[in-house]
């Protein structure tokens, strides 16, 4: 950490635009979704990251559990532990004020019962000031969703491509495209509701399919790769900024490139250090006139004899 002043009250503050600074609630995106109002959502992982999304007024930051890859540089996201997620959603909890806040429940973290589930979900409340939690799946989640939902905790469903199934579903592909399979995420999603979920991902399924299902639903849902007509969208932070170090997929759109910034600073970092051109003097430390005065006066050491 560099030497600088301690971080005022006030500067710790987010600068929020007064006319977006209203804390995002449940209630608020229900009434977007009533008034048709897109609902903004991204992925953070970060203080700083999530400090920056949440000062551009995005509605709902999502801790997903993507960070296994894009953090941790594992290969799909079923590595990633309770242990990381809640420790994550810590560090997003202190950048963000006005957004809602989701976390992602890991793999494993629901799938052996669901009081295991229950109990990992509370952690993320509790240990970590999450004001939802997201789980993966569809009518097999029934169950949990209205436990979840009696233990006072909101519920946001995630069906489609589900990337904790990755390996049922052979990769990551667009699910729904025949007639009994988008008949079967209408009812997942139907069936979600029902129990308590409070919104729902859509994820890599037809457009017409995620209209359908929008239209359906009395709750909101977030799409990504699921068309326009959903009642908001969302996307990973770090395929926003070409942070991913692979091509992008049909349904990302790049607003930024992060990677390339990065890359020219530290270069040119390095150049200044191996050049003698960094620091110069301004970017260093004086003694006083007087004590340089005297220090210079006891001379340098002479090395010792051998
Ligand atoms: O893990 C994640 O980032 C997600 C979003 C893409 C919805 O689940």
């Amino acid at each position: 950490m560099s030497l600088t002043e301690p971080r005022s009250v006030d500067a710790a503050s987010h600068s929020v635009p007064s006319s977006t600074s209203l804390k995002v609630t449940i209630p608020t995106l229900q009434e977007k979704k009533r008034n048709r109002t897109p609902i903004s959502a991204l992925t953070a992982y970060d203080y700083a990251m999530a400090r920056l999304v949440d000062e551009a007024s995005v509605d709902l930051v999502l801790v997903g559990d993507s960070l296994a890859m894009v953090m941790l540089g594992h290969d799909s996201t079923l590595a990633v532990t309770m242990e990381e997620m809640v420790l994550f959603t810590r560090a997003v909890r202190r950048g963000v004020r006005r957004a809602l806040l989701a976390a992602d429940m890991p793999y494993a973290s629901y799938h052996v019962s669901v009081a295991e589930g229950v109990r990992n979900a509370l952690r993320f409340v509790q240990e970590a000031g999450a004001e939802a939690v997201k789980v993966e799946g569809g009518r097999n989640r029934v169950e949990l969703v209205e436990r979840l939902t009696d233990a006072e905790i909101s519920v946001i469903g995630h069906i489609g491509l589900t990337p904790q199934s990755v390996h049922r579903m052979g990769g990551y592909r667009v699910q729904g495209k025949s007639l009994p399979a988008a008949e079967q995420l209408l009812e997942d999603a139907l069936a979600l509701q029902a129990a308590g979920a409070v919104l729902m991902v859509l994820e890599g399924v037809p457009r017409e399919v995620a209209a359908r299902i929008t239209a359906e639903l009395t709750i909101p849902t977030i799409g990504i790769g699921a068309g326009p007509e959903c009642d908001g969208q969302i996307l990973v932070l770090h395929d926003l900024l070409n942070m991913t170090f692979a091509p992008a997929a049909k349904f990302v759109r790049r607003y930024g490139d992060a990677a390339t910034l990065i890359r020219n600073a530290v270069e040119s970092y390095r150049k200044d250090v191996e050049s003698g051109s960094f620091p110069s003097d301004a970017e260093s430390y004086h003694l006083s006139a007087e004590t340089r005065g005297r220090y210079e006066r006891t001379g340098t050491r002479q090395p010792r004899k051998a």
